[in-house]
C-alpha cells in the first residue's frame, strides 16, 4: 500500500498556527504579488476567516448571506470495504492515492504544468507522477469525478448531500463539476471567480487562499480572469486587496472544508501539496443569492453569448426547479437541501438587495414567491 510521507505532512498544531508574517513570506516566493505593506499587516490580520468546528446550521445560514467559511474536522467523506471500520483521514487518503495511482483510464485530462502555467494533458497515473516530484509544478483544472473509478473510494454523496443540482437537466446538473483538486507545492491559481458557491474538502496539504467581491475589486483594479479579458496575468496588489471591504483569506489544510460564494474571485497559492475535491451547488439557501446574481450580472459562461444563443438557461431551471421543489418536493429532499432556512435566506436577500435592484430579477421572484409561500 501507498503511505502518505510523513515528513511532509505536518502536525494539526503546526499547521494551524504558522505566524502570519511567515504564511505571507511562503506565499509571497510563490507569487510575488503576495508581498504585503509594511504598515497593513494589523489590517490583514481582521481579513482572516478562522476555521471553526463543522456545523451545518451555520454553513446554511453563511450560505444565505454569502459568507465564507471554514469547517474543520469534517467528516471523511470516504466509502469503506463492506466491512471495514470507518476510515480515518490518513486511511481514506491513502486509499484514495492509491487508486489515483493505479488509474488505468487512458484518458488525458487538462492540467497546468510550471512555473509558467502551461497547458498539458495527462492521464491520471501520469499526473500521480508528475505531482510526486518535489521539483514538478502542477495543478488540476478539470478531473472530474462523476462515473470515474474516484467515486470507489470518494463518498461523493457526504459531500454534496444538500446540492440539487446533480437532480437537473443535464445542462445544469453539468454545472456542478465535482472534481478532484491536485496541486503540487508552489502552484498559483491566478484570480477569477467561478460564479457559483463552492465546497471544497482537502484531504491534504494546505492551500492560501485570497477572496474579494469579483465586482468591488474590479471597481479598484483588480482583475477576475473570468470576466474580463487578461493579456497574461490578473492585475492584483495586496495594498488594493486589503483595502476592499470584501477582502477575505484564510488557509485550507487537511480535513478542512471551505465555503466560497460565487459572488467572490479568488487567487490561491498552493504551500504544500495538495489533494482535495471540490464542488459547486445550489440548495435552498444560497438558491436567491445565485440566481440574483446571474441575472444581475449575467453568469460567468454566458457572458460571450447573445441572448439568443443561450438554448437552455440554467438560471431559469435552477429557479423553477427551486421553487416547485420547496413547494411540493419530497419532504426527505427537503429537509436535506436546507428548505426550513427558506425565511432566513428570504430575509437575508431582502436587507441585501433594494427592492428597485429585486424588481428585475424575475428568476429570484419566483423563488422568493415560493419562500413566501412558506407550505
Ligand atoms: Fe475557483
Amino acid at each position: 500500500m501507498e503511505c502518505i510521507d510523513e515528513s511532509i505532512r505536518p502536525t494539526s498544531a503546526e499547521i494551524r498556527a504558522p505566524s502570519m508574517k511567515a504564511l505571507f513570506a511562503e506565499a509571497q516566493a510563490i507569487d510575488a504579488k503576495m508581498k504585503v505593506p509594511e504598515a497593513l499587516w494589523s489590517r490583514l490580520r481582521g481579513k482572516q476567516v478562522k476555521a471553526v468546528d463543522h456545523d451545518q446550521d451555520l454553513w446554511f445560514r453563511n450560505m444565505a448571506d454569502a459568507k465564507p467559511s471554514l469547517f474543520r474536522d469534517f467528516p471523511v467523506p470516504a466509502l469503506k470495504p463492506v466491512g471495514a471500520k470507518k476510515a480515518s483521514l490518513d486511511e481514506a487518503t491513502e486509499r484514495l492515492l492509491k487508486v489515483l495511482r493505479g488509474a488505468r483510464s487512458q484518458h488525458k485530462y487538462r492540467f497546468r504544468t510550471g512555473r509558467s502555467r502551461s497547458l498539458k494533458y495527462m492521464t491520471i497515473r501520469e499526473l500521480m507522477k508528475y505531482w510526486s516530484n518535489p521539483r514538478s509544478i502542477v495543478t488540476t483544472t478539470d478531473l472530474h469525478i462523476r462515473d470515474t473509478v474516484i467515486e470507489k473510494v470518494i463518498d461523493v454523496n457526504a459531500l454534496s448531500d444538500f446540492n440539487l443540482f446533480p437532480l437537473m437537466h443535464e445542462d445544469t446538473s453539468s454545472l456542478e463539476m465535482m472534481s478532484m483538486v491536485i496541486s503540487s507545492a508552489g502552484a498559483l491559481t491566478d484570480s477569477h471567480s467561478d460564479d457559483m458557491d463552492i465546497s471544497n474538502y482537502c484531504f491534504f496539504g494546505s492551500k492560501l487562499w485570497l477572496a474579494w467581491d469579483t465586482h468591488e475589486g474590479h471597481e479598484h483594479g483588480l482583475d477576475d480572469c473570468d470576466r474580463v479579458e487578461i493579456e497574461e496575468h490578473a492585475r492584483f496588489d495586496m495594498k488594493t486587496f486589503i483595502s476592499l471591504k470584501s477582502a477575505r483569506w484564510f488557509v485550507v489544510n487537511d480535513g478542512d472544508m471551505l465555503f466560497m460564494p460565487g459572488n467572490m474571485a479568488h487567487r490561491v497559492v498552493t504551500l504544500k501539496p495538495y489533494v482535495g475535491v471540490g464542488a459547486f451547488y445550489v440548495a435552498f439557501p444560497n438558491a436567491l443569492r445565485t440566481v440574483s446574481r446571474w441575472q444581475n450580472y449575467t453568469a460567468n459562461w454566458e457572458l460571450d453569448k447573445s441572448p439568443e444563443e443561450i438554448e437552455h438557461s440554467s438560471r431559469e431551471e435552477v429557479a423553477s426547479y427551486v421553487a416547485k421543489t420547496f413547494k411540493s418536493g419530497p419532504k426527505r429532499l427537503k429537509n436535506k437541501a436546507g428548505a426550513s432556512y427558506s425565511t432566513y435566506a428570504l430575509e437575508s436577500w431582502l436587507k441585501a438587495y433594494s427592492q428597485s435592484k429585486r424588481k428585475h430579477w424575475s428568476s429570484a421572484a419566483t423563488i422568493a414567491d415560493a419562500y413566501n409561500s412558506s407550505p
